[in-house]
């Protein structure tokens, strides 16, 4: 039975630790002569720009044997009318898996129900759980666990702050979200979180959330796709950036992540993002050795 990867929480608590001790020994250099995916083709799609997510695949795929095919959608028969399930049946024939980035959380859902092969979220409007997957690592190296850590997070409840609610759900991680009104994580999302047992807040103010916190994260007030709001957006976001002012309401040794790409001077300052509290090039390249172990979990 083939497994998929489209949320956090296709995976277990269990899952979750095993991968990020596997990811870690990755890491650390241990098992580099193993190929366990020698011979295997797996494709990228995807149909927004992309650095880390793509390059880290690509790369991480050479180093388990494996080749990846990086296809943008806008070169493939999609853009022509042919089907998503119809494009699913016909590349699982050739493929070993597909990482997708695309727009409508539903697009990688048909994608996997009928592709006969594991299905990996690079991104979509509603998660993205490969970044989380290299943020628990890095809080986990920086801060020697996840359970009862407390992360603000700061800004929009967007895709990566929806995959941090799983996060939280999975490892025992407290998670506060600050937001405007009308910009919260997805309700869903936080309700299922809640029901089973995870300690998340959502909260409008910046400065109650970073409070004790041992982890401050933002992301862009503006995510691909949402081009045209960008002046409503700006304009709404602005106490929500992570400054020096909003960092020294922190525990003194916290540290602040970013998935990245950053836009410095809007959601974090430059003196912030290059302060030595900053651990987001860490966190850009656990993207590489958490996807490895994902690939290794999944692609049989
Ligand atoms: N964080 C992240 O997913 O970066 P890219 O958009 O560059 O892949
Ligand atoms: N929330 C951002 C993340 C980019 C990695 C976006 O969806 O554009």
């Amino acid at each position: 039975m083939k497994k998929d990867f489209l949320t956090l929480s296709d995976l277990s608590s269990e899952e979750v630790t095993a991968l990020l001790d596997r990811a870690a020994a990755l890491k650390a250099g241990r098992d580099i002569s193993a190929c366990p995916l020698i011979g295997k083709s797996i494709g990228l799609l995807f149909d927004k720009t992309s650095t880390r997510t793509r390059i880290s695949f690509q790369t991480g795929i050479y180093q388990l044997g494996a080749q990846a095919i990086y296809i943008n959608t806008k070169d493939m028969q999609l853009g022509r009318g042919e089907t998503i399930e119809d494009t699913a049946r016909v590349l699982a024939r050739y493929l070993h898996g597909i990482v997708i980035r695309t727009y409508a959380h539903s697009t990688i859902e048909k994608l996997a129900q009928n592709a006969a092969i594991p299905v990996i979220n690079g991104l979509t409007d509603l998660h993205h759980p490969c970044q989380a997957l290299a943020d628990m690592l890095t809080v986990k190296e920086k801060k020697g666990r996840l359970k009862d850590i407390r992360m603000a997070y700061i800004g929009d409840g967007n895709n990566v702050a929806n995959s941090l609610i799983e996060a939280a759900l999975l490892t025992g991680m407290e998670l506060i979200v600050a937001c405007p009104h009308g910009y919260e994580p997805d309700r869903k999302i936080h309700e299922k979180a809640l029901s089973g047992g995870a300690k998340v807040k959502v909260i409008t103010s910046p400065e109650d959330a970073v409070k004790e916190a041992d982890v401050l994260y933002t992301d862009t007030w503006i995510s691909m796709g949402q081009e045209r709001e960008v002046e409503r957006r700006k304009k709404t976001f602005k106490g929500y950036q992570i400054n020096t002012d909003l960092l020294s309401l922190a525990k003194p040794d916290a540290i602040v992540m970013h998935c990245l790409p950053a836009h410095r001077g809007e959601e974090i300052t430059d003196d912030v993002i290059d302060s030595p509290q900053s651990v987001v090039i860490d966190q850009a390249e656990n993207r590489l050795h958490t996807q490895k172990a994902l690939l290794e979990m999944l692609i049989k």
